[in-house]
């Protein structure tokens, strides 16, 4: 009997699923390399647990199984020697950057739900995490399904959305971000204020259809996520105001904030957690302030624009 086929799937709560059966310092064949690319398909939130020894090298390369990696484009945060390495650390000295305060405590990288790199147009394919140094409390991180969100939702809105349009601004102030919940955020005092301040350019707009198709599996993905989202583009040309429009994205954020839609992770070490940039949100709790955190991180790179740049005009 083939090796390839002791994978063993489970379902997480909610959504995405565990996979256990596979050792990433095995030697992988092609035909369990076209398995493990078809879980993450299917399910687009897949965790591994219990694995030896994750090094590095054996991360990068388990990850080139679903695509050719990404260097990200902030360096500061790539490993010197592995450049398809980044490394998100609490307990450093980023932290106080990365620092605000949440109905008065101070919290480190909390970060609400997003997509990586959607303000450019061009999402990350998909990413995987590996705990290095766990967090002794909090440092969990959300998976959100938006394939199963839009699916969920009721026939009316499926059809009041299908041809509209969503801008997103990117923007480094959380409190000018028109849908996240800001109640009890506080900036910290070296939040940065203008992508300059953590060596960002500035990006034009990004405008998606309110329901992406896939590219690869052909489902309809809810693209709403709190961070960044911004205005309908167009609503007038449904015959909606612009409050109607603000009023439909407060109700589609409710919406995808549902907890039946989520998967939080429990961090341990010889955890690895892969997702489909292109369907799934993610976002992390954070930690304490003085608290320790290491996750690595490698990228794979997207293939696909799935939104727009916005015109000046526009
Ligand atoms: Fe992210």
């Amino acid at each position: 009997m083939s090796k390839d086929i002791s994978l063993v799937i489970e379902p997480l709560n909610n959504v995405g699923v565990e996979v256990s059966g596979l050792d990433i310092n095995q030697p992988i064949s092609n035909e369990l390399k076209s398995q493990l690319h078809a879980i993450w398909l299917a399910h687009g939130i897949v965790v591994f647990r219990d694995q030896s020894d994750i090094t590095p090298e054996s991360l990068i390369e388990f990850s080139r199984i679903f695509g050719p990696l990404e260097m990200h484009p902030l360096k500061a945060t790539t490993s010197a020697e592995y450049p398809e390495l980044f490394v998100l650390e609490n307990g450093g000295e980023t932290d106080k950057f990365n620092t605000a305060y949440y109905d008065g405590e101070a919290i480190v990288n909390r970060l609400i739900w997003h997509m990586d790199l959607h303000y450019t147009g061009k999402p990350n394919r998909g990413a995987i995490l590996s705990a290095v140094h766990i967090a002794e409390e909090d440092g969990q991180t959300g998976f959100g399904d938006l394939a199963k969100a839009y699916k969920a939702l009721p026939e009316y809105l499926k059809n009041k959305i299908a041809d509209l349009e969503v801008a997103y601004t990117f923007e480094m102030q959380r409190i000018k971000w028109r849908f996240a919940d800001n109640s009890g955020y506080e900036p910290g005092p070296f939040s940065p204020k203008k992508p300059a301040d953590v060596g960002f350019p500035d990006f034009p707009d990004a405008v998606y259809p309110m329901v992406v198709t896939h590219p690869e599996t052909g489902d309809k993905i809810l693209e709403i996520v709190e961070q960044f989202l911004n205005r309908v583009i167009e609503p007038e040309k449904i015959g909606m105001t612009h409050a109607e429009a603000d009023q439909l994205l407060h109700e589609l954020v409710e919406h995808i904030r549902k907890p039946e839609f989520h998967y939080w992770h429990d961090w341990r070490i010889g955890d690895m957690v892969l997702w489909d940039n292109w369907r799934a949100m993610h976002c992390t709790t954070g930690t304490r302030t003085g608290i320790k955190r290491l996750i690595n991180r490698t990228t794979i790179e997207g293939s696909h624009t799935l939104g727009r740049q916005l015109a000046a005009s526009e």
